[in-house]
C-alpha cells in the first residue's frame, strides 16, 4: 500500500497515477485533493510525509503543479527524504542511493506516460545500502541537531 496526494496543480497528474496503479494491481491511499479544487500543497503534504515517517505507508508520490512546493513541504518531516523528479535516471538513483520515500513530480512539467515510469521504477528500485547507509545517517545526523 502507497500513500498518494496532490494539489490542484497536480490533481490530473495524480488520476492518471491512480489509473495506472489500478491496471498493476498496486493499492493506495489517496489523500487528496480528490476533486481537484484548490488546496494548498503544504496541508496534503505534511498529511501524506506524517503517514510516511509513522510507517503507515512505506513509500508515497506527491503532485503539484512543479513538485518543487510539495516536496520541499514533505521534507521539513523528519524522516522524509522526498525527491522531486522529472527524468527517469534521477527516479533511478534516488532509490538506490538516497532511499528516497516519496516520489514528488510536477503535473506542468512531466507528462501521465513518463510520469507512471517514474513512478514503477521508483517503486520497483531497492536501495543499494552500503556507502550510502552512511549518507542517510549523516542526513539523519542533521534532523536530530535541529
Ligand atoms: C499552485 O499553483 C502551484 O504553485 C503549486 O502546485 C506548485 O507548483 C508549487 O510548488
Amino acid at each position: 500500500m502507497i500513500a498518494l496526494g496532490a494539489d490542484h496543480g497536480g490533481y490530473e497528474l495524480k488520476e492518471s497515477i491512480k489509473k495506472h496503479l489500478d491496471e498493476k494491481g498496486i493499492a493506495y491511499h489517496d489523500f487528496g485533493t480528490l476533486t481537484g479544487e484548490a488546496i494548498d500543497y503544504p496541508v496534503i503534504a505534511e498529511q501524506v510525509a506524517n503517514a510516511v515517517a509513522a510507517g503507515e505507508y512505506e513509500k508515497a508520490i506527491l503532485c503539484c503543479g512543479t513538485g518543487i512546493g510539495i516536496s520541499m513541504a514533505a521534507n521539513k518531516v523528519k524522516g522524509i527524504r522526498c525527491a522531486c523528479c522529472s527524468d527517469y535516471f534521477s527516479a533511478y538513483y534516488t532509490r538506490l542511493h538516497n532511499d528516497a520515500n516519496i516520489l514528488a513530480m510536477g503535473g506542468r512539467v512531466v507528462g501521465p506516460g513518463l510520469a507512471c515510469m517514474l513512478v514503477d521504477v521508483f517503486l520497483e528500485t531497492e536501495f543499494e545500502g552500503g556507502r550510502h547507509q552512511r549518507r542517510i545517517d549523516l542526513i539523519k545526523a542533521i534532523e536530530d541537531k535541529q
